[in-house]
């Protein structure tokens, strides 16, 4: 029976949220100099929690996650860290077949990155997040000389938060609302329709996910160190905004960098049907407006095309074609008669959603997204979502294209080409644009785990 989450003083707050009021915020890669040093700072480290939140409306919150090469170099043993994802303990960067899947080929390849290259990945991520003008003196009172001797800093910078990437689009709109008081029951009826409201074991180990399962989680004699914890994905992506939209301006201005998001620059939803409520998105009626859609009354892509980037990261109802059945034609289904769709296990969409904390960095040339996402299975959540989805040039019954924005526009090791773009139009003929540059490229990256506040302290006494 799931049970509501309630150990909020072990919980990190940013699974909680994003800090929207906290416009500055900065992230630090770090890597152990001194083990003993480094965990004599951890054990003077207290990340914001759930609870603080709960508590008080806070001025400045820090977060800390650890790689698996961290776990080492803070001495937790081989066959304790082996308990973590394999996914996890293998790195982002390491297996040449993982680049492949997850499009770090040509000039997203680990090789070329400023950091986080195999062999290289740094131990620990730092966050930390203030109210206007508070950062500066965050960052004073966090860098002291004990945390110096401890650990090698790169400071990676994020600009202040407004609401919009660096190409221009509104972001942060869709994420999904994690159901920590378990009302959700996965495996009904109500599987077939999409919804929003999403068990909490899809972001936070040691309790029940959307298969209804509690994912595995890497336990001691005396600890259970996933518990309250998940897995956190961070890319630097740098996008080149110039070039998208010259290359957007020349081929047909505005209208198509939309067809390429799947949203409008002001974040309103190029698909709409608002025909019925959908679990866990409102009440507030700017929910409803910008997240209240799925692509039942647009199967065909017509109004957002299906390789659209919102439509591959979440395609909602896109994976089952065939609309959204009556109730009669649904329990005819249930009991084997007569099929026309069934609740699908693998591309649900329900089974790869993640949660995005992600900012953008840097301005001018030098810009783009620190893309950082939360999630209790980095294979089935982040891999999935990048790999099958967003990089897949098969993705949807379509062929010969990557996610617009994404698409590392690599020929697929079969040889077919992928850097094509098919903008359905509502009047005449589909028009296809074929040779899109690339327009975002990976400079680095890791897998890290957020642990609770008890694993966080038992690393710091290993
Ligand atoms: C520089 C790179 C990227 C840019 C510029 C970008 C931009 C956007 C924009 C403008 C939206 C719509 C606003 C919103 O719903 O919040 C969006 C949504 C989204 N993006 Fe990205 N994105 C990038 C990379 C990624 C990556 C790497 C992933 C996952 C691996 C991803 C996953 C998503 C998801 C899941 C959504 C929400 C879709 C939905 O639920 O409707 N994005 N992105």
């Amino acid at each position: 029976m799931p049970q509501a989450v309630a150990e909020l003083d072990d919980i990190q707050g940013l699974l909680k949220t994003g800090y929207g009021p906290l416009t500055e915020a900065s992230n630090l890669v770090l890597w152990v100099r001194d083990p003993g040093l480094a965990r004599a700072w951890l054990a003077t480290f207290r990340p914001t929690t759930m609870g603080d939140l709960a508590r008080t409306r806070v001025a400045i919150a820090r977060h800390l996650a650890v790689s698996a090469p961290g776990l080492s170099a803070l001495g937790l043993p081989d066959t304790v860290l082996e308990r973590f994802s394999p996914e996890f303990v293998g790195g982002m960067a390491a297996d040449p077949a993982r680049s492949r899947r997850l499009g770090d080929v040509g000039a997203n390849a680990p090789a070329r990155w400023a950091w986080g290259q195999a062999g290289l990945e740094p131990h620990l991520l730092l966050m930390l997040f203030a109210l206007p003008g508070g950062l500066p003196a965050l960052l004073a009172e966090t860098r002291t000389p004990a945390f110096e001797a401890a650990f090698e800093a790169l400071e990676l910078p994020t600009a202040p938060l407004d609401g919009r990437e660096p190409f221009g689009f509104v972001d942060g709109l869709s994420q999904p609302v994690v159901d920590w008081d378990a009302e959700r029951r996965p495996d009904t009826s109500e599987d077939l329709d999409y919804g929003n409201l999403i068990s909490a074991g899809e972001f936070l180990l040691g309790y029940p996910n959307e298969y209804g399962l509690v994912t595995r989680s890497p336990a001691t004699e005396d600890a259970d160190l996933g518990r309250n914890g998940t897995y956190l994905v961070f890319r630097q992506l740098h996008q080149d905004v110039e070039g998208f939209w010259n290359f957007v301006n020349a081929n047909g201005g505005l209208p198509l960098a939309e067809a390429m998001v799947g949203r409008k620059l002001d974040g309103e939803p190029l698909a709409r049907t608002g025909e019925r409520p959908i679990r866990g998105v409102g009440p507030k009626q700017s929910d409803i407006d910008f997240n209240g859609y799925d692509f039942e009354s647009d199967v065909d892509g017509l109004r957002c095309p299906i390789t659209g980037h919102v439509r591959r990261a979440n395609p909602r109802t896109g994976d089952q074609p065939g609309g959204n059945l009556g109730i009669i034609r649904k329990l005819a289904g249930m009991l084997g008669l007569g099929i026309e769709r069934r609740p699908d296990t693998i591309a649900s969409s329900r089974y790869h959603r993640l949660l995005r904390r992600g900012r953008k960095y840097g301005a001018g040339a030098d810009t783009g997204l620190h893309f950082i996402c939360l999630g209790a299975s980095i294979a089935r959540q982040f891999e999935f979502v990048q790999g099958a989805w967003l990089d897949s040039a098969k993705f949807g019954g379509l062929s010969g294209e990557q996610d617009p924005l994404l698409g590392s526009r690599q020929p697929h090791p079969a040889g077919h080409a992928t850097d094509a773009f098919r903008w359905p139009q509502r009047a005449g003929p589909c028009r296809t644009l074929e040779g899109l540059p690339q327009f975002v490229t990976v400079r680095g990256g890791a897998y890290f785990f957020l642990p609770g506040v008890k694993a966080l302290r038992y690393l710091a006494a290993l």
